[in-house]
């Protein structure tokens, strides 16, 4: 069938098609119907039915008879490891894990915080939590102590699961001491934390409190698998939004393993038994969905992979991995190819390696620029896809589907809608506008399974960021517009989130932790485009009257500050002191002008400015940190 006949498929009869993309997985109790609606404009999938998804991403393969297959390789060039885990040895790792945390008390619906770097013991935790019906949060490891407190305090868990220790090139990342700091700082406690001891670093464990990851599971009987609520929440994952208290996006169990099994054959087109490459981290919503649970569930061998596109050891590591794991589909951040790109603009890595098992590369998390795309397609010679979606939707809301047939390929598009998805151009009224128009991006309610039903403890900011401003559907945040054939470009963000490397940050959050400087008055955060990480964040600081600090001083601790409260993900490494920012006559800072000042790209002097001349003084400013680039 070709996209479009299922596409329409989907749309004229949802019930149908959700409930038989949902018999692909394995029920305890089969849904009865697909979509409930009666608490509209919130809505849940196979509500329900009753089912298991550690069962569905490891037992059910075993009981298959596919125990010997591989289902997880860890490869760590930072430790020149490489490991296999077949599915048999992850149904009894993971049964014996969440057999430890049952005996200490943890069960269906408790909070587990999952504070852990690309090793596999932190796919083993996920699923550990899903067996016993535990509510899992991972916590990127790239953010600071304060950054966890923060989700400790929102996601109140019984228990934390830590590594004690993560490894960037060329540094330790001393989990442990930022674990006891997030604890001491948060009004929740645990009940106990359990600490994955790394030959690296091994850390000390506070008595009473933590214990060893092989101790605790001593002796406990491996628990079996929980069935739980088709709407019963898998996971919760926090993301940047405009204010620097993070949302907690929900995830139901059922929706969540339809839409990711049914992704797997017909957008990325794999086959159970294949391997697939999610270059990601499982702090973020690809590693949730395409390194954990969408690759498991189908059946799949998935990459856990410990390194950087560049210098762990050079430009070659992903073709390496490529050859030496017979990878079939790769999926990363178009700044990790950008990072090659600058490395090895030839790409003569490329030559000393057998990639011919690759099959295509699809890429997500932040625009795709045409020249990473038409690089890739030259030296890659496979399909690269470029695909849209967010934490919210959990998959891709637009993509090439490769599995039901290829579309053409359009640069700067990530193609079409996948099932389910309307996707909508709005003006500010809320009316569709025509073909190649600019507008707010909307999709129909009720999205599709796997999307988020709410906000973890927080329906009404759910509601007010996602459903009020356009009645009837679903806010994207981001702007963008249609063409004639229906492809979708994305072009900005309609809010204040950035996008560093693919992470996605809040420059409101950002600004919290500047104004919180003794010296600092008043402060904004813009983003400015980057070559490599697609956006840098930027400061402008004023300072206090009376200030007698050096400015190059309050920038450098306001650097600092950054890095420690919300963590070296952040990036924030510019920063430059002005007497004032350029505001309406309202007081709205004018970001927006800011950054096209920083781009040098040309902008409309705006109606409502209070002093135009303060546009000079901050263009003067950002030349100081040579701004904009030649
Ligand atoms: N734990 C602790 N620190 C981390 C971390 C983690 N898991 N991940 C990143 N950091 C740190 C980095 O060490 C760096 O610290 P530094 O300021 O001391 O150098 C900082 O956070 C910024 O990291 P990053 O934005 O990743 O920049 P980088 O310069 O280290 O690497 C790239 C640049 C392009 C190689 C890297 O961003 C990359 O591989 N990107 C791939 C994109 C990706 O995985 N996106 C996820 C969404 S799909
Ligand atoms: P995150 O929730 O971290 O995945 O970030 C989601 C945001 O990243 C989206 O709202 C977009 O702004 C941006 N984004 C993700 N994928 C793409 C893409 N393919 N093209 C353009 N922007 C993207």
């Amino acid at each position: 069938m070709s996209y479009q006949k299922i596409y329409e498929y989907a749309r004229s009869n949802p019930e149908g098609f959700w409930m038989e993309a949902a018999s692909a997985i394995d029920w305890d109790v089969e849904p009865s119907h697909a979509l409930s609606d009666e608490n509209a404009p919130l809505y849940e999938w196979f509500a329900d039915g009753q089912l298991n998804g550690c069962w569905n991403a490891v037992d059910r393969h075993v009981a298959a008879g596919h125990g010997d297959r591989t289902a997880i390789i860890y490869d760590s060039p930072i430790t020149n490891t490489v490991q296999k885990i077949s599915y048999a040895e992850l149904q009894e790792r993971v049964a014996l894990l969440a057999g430890g945390l049952q005996a200490k008390g943890v069960t269906k619906g408790d909070r587990v915080i999952i504070y852990m770097p690309m090793v596999p013991q932190a796919v083993e935790a996920m699923l550990a939590c899903a067996r016993i019906g535990a509510v899992h949060s991972v916590v990127f490891g790239g953010f600071a102590a304060a950054e966890l407190a923060v989700r400790i305090d929102d996601a109140q868990p019984k228990c934390i699961i830590a590594a004690s220790c993560g490894l960037e090139p060329g540094r330790v990342v001393h989990y442990k001491p930022l674990l006891d700091a997030a604890i001491e700082a948060a009004a929740h406690k645990p009940d106990f934390c359990v600490i994955f001891q790394r030959e690296q670093e091994v850390a000390s464990l506070t008595d009473g409190r933590d214990v060893d990851w092989y101790g605790f599971q001593h002796g406990v009987a491996p628990a079996p698998c929980v069935p739980v609520e088709g709407n019963h929440p898998a996971y919760i994952l926090y993301t940047s939004g405009t204010t620097g208290q993070p949302k907690g996006v929900v995830r139901h169990t059922g929706g969540h393993l339809v839409a990711l099994n049914w992704s797997m054959r017909n957008l990325y087109d794999m086959n159970p038994g294949e391997v697939f490459w999610a270059a990601s981290d499982v702090g973020w919503v690809v590693g949730h969905s395409y390194i954990c649970y969408a690759p498991l569930t189908f059946g799949c061998t998935t990459i856990v992979f410990e390194g950087k596109p560049i210098g762990t050891p050079d430009a070659g590591t992903f073709w390496r991995v490529i050859d030496e794991h017979k990878v079939k589909c790769l999926f990363t951040a178009p700044t990790a190819f950008r990072a090659i790109k600058r490395e090895d603009p030839e790409g003569s890595f490329i030559g000393k390696y057998d990639i011919s098992s690759l099959e295509s590369l699809f890429l997500a998390g932040e625009r795709a620029d045409p020249d990473t795309i038409q690089w890739a397609q030259a030296k890659l010679g496979v399909p690269v896809i470029d695909h849209w979606w967010q934490t919210e939707t959990g998959w891709a809301i637009c993509g090439n589907p490769l599995g039901i047939e290829k579309l053409p390929v359009k640069i700067g598009s990530p193609s079409v809608p996948m099932p389910g998805y309307d996707v909508q151009i709005l003006d500010e009224g809320g009316h569709e506008v025509p073909a190649g128009e600019l507008g707010a991006i909307a999709i129909k309610l009720p999205l599709p399974p796997a999307t988020l039903p709410t906000l973890w403890n927080a329906e009404a900011r759910f509601r007010k960021s996602y459903l009020e401003h356009f009645k009837g559907y679903y806010e994207t945040g981001d702007a963008g517009y249609k063409d004639e054939d229906g492809y979708l470009y994305i072009m900005a963000r309609t809010d204040d989130v950035i996008n560093v490397a693919g992470h996605r940050l809040s420059t409101g959050g950002m600004e919290e932790v500047l104004a919180s400087h003794p010296d600092v008055a008043e402060c904004a955060v813009i983003g400015v485009a980057d070559d490599l990480k697609g956006q840098m964040p930027l400061g402008f600081l004023c300072l206090n009257k009376g200030a007698t600090k050096d400015a190059a001083d309050v920038v450098s601790e306001c650097v600092k500050l950054v890095r420690d409260k919300i963590g070296p993900v952040a990036a924030f490494k510019l920063a430059v002191v002005v007497d004032r920012l350029p505001k309406t006559r309202s007081g709205k800072i004018l970001r927006g002008t800011m950054v096209k000042i920083a781009d040098g790209e040309s902008y409309k002097m705006p109606a409502t400015i209070d002093d135009p001349a303060i546009l000079d003084e901050i263009a003067v400013a950002l030349k100081t940190l040579g701004y904009p680039k030649a």
